[in-house]
C-alpha cells in the first residue's frame, strides 16, 4: 500500500525564527515527511518583523528544504491544519512554565477540532534559556546572539536595530 504523506503544521509568531525552533523543526521531521512552518498573521499582535519579512528570514534559513514549507495564516488555526490536511500540530516545550498555556491552548484546539492532534516536542538543552523576545532584548543592546539565530535573521536583526538607534 502507497504510504501516506505525513504533514505537521509548525505554527508561531516566529518574531524571529531562532535556533530553538530549528531544533524543534529538525525533531518533527523526524516524525513527520513534511512540516508547514505557519507564521501567525495578526494585525493586532505586535511585532518587531512584518509577516513578509519573517516568512522570508525563515524560507532563506532552510534554502529550498523539500520537506520544509513556509507560509503565514490567519484566523484559527485548527481550519488552516485542516485546510492543510496535517494530522498534527507541533508544539516546542522549553520548561514547566510553557505547560500551562500550551495545555489550555492544546485542549481549545481539541475542542474546536478533534481531528487534530497536538504534539510537543521537547527543545534541545542548549536552547532551553532562548526565545525571539529575549534574543531581540539582547540584539537590541548590541548583545552577541549570533549562535542562536539563523544566519539570515541575524542580518535583519542587525539591519533593523541599526535603522531604529
Ligand atoms: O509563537 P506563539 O506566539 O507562541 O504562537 C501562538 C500561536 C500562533 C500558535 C497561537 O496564537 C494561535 O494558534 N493563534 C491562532 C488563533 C487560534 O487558533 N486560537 C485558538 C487556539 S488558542
Amino acid at each position: 500500500m502507497a504510504h501516506k504523506e505525513t504533514v505537521a503544521i509548525y505554527p508561531g509568531s516566529f518574531d524571529p525564527l531562532t535556533n530553538g525552533h530549528i531544533d524543534i523543526i529538525e525533531r518533527a521531521l523526524n516524525i513527520f515527511d513534511r512540516v508547514i512552518i505557519a507564521v501567525l498573521h495578526n494585525p493586532s499582535k505586535k511585532a518587531l518583523f512584518t509577516v513578509e519579512e519573517r516568512v522570508e528570514m525563515a524560507k532563506q534559513s532552510f534554502n529550498g528544504r523539500r520537506t520544509i514549507e513556509v507560509d503565514f495564516f490567519g484566523g484559527l488555526l485548527v481550519d488552516y491544519a485542516k485546510m492543510k490536511n496535517a494530522a498534527a500540530i507541533i508544539r516546542g516545550m522549553r520548561a514547566i512554565s510553557d505547560f500551562e498555556s500550551e495545555f489550555q491552548m492544546a485542549l481549545m484546539n481539541r475542542k474546536l477540532n478533534k481531528e487534530v492532534q497536538s504534539v510537543f516536542l521537547m527543545t534541545g538543552l542548549r536552547w532551553i534559556f532562548t526565545s525571539s523576545s529575549i534574543i531581540k532584548e539582547a540584539a537590541q543592546f548590541g548583545g552577541d546572539i549570533s549562535d542562536m539565530v539563523p544566519e539570515p535573521v541575524k542580518i535583519k536583526l542587525m539591519e533593523k536595530y541599526t535603522k531604529i538607534k
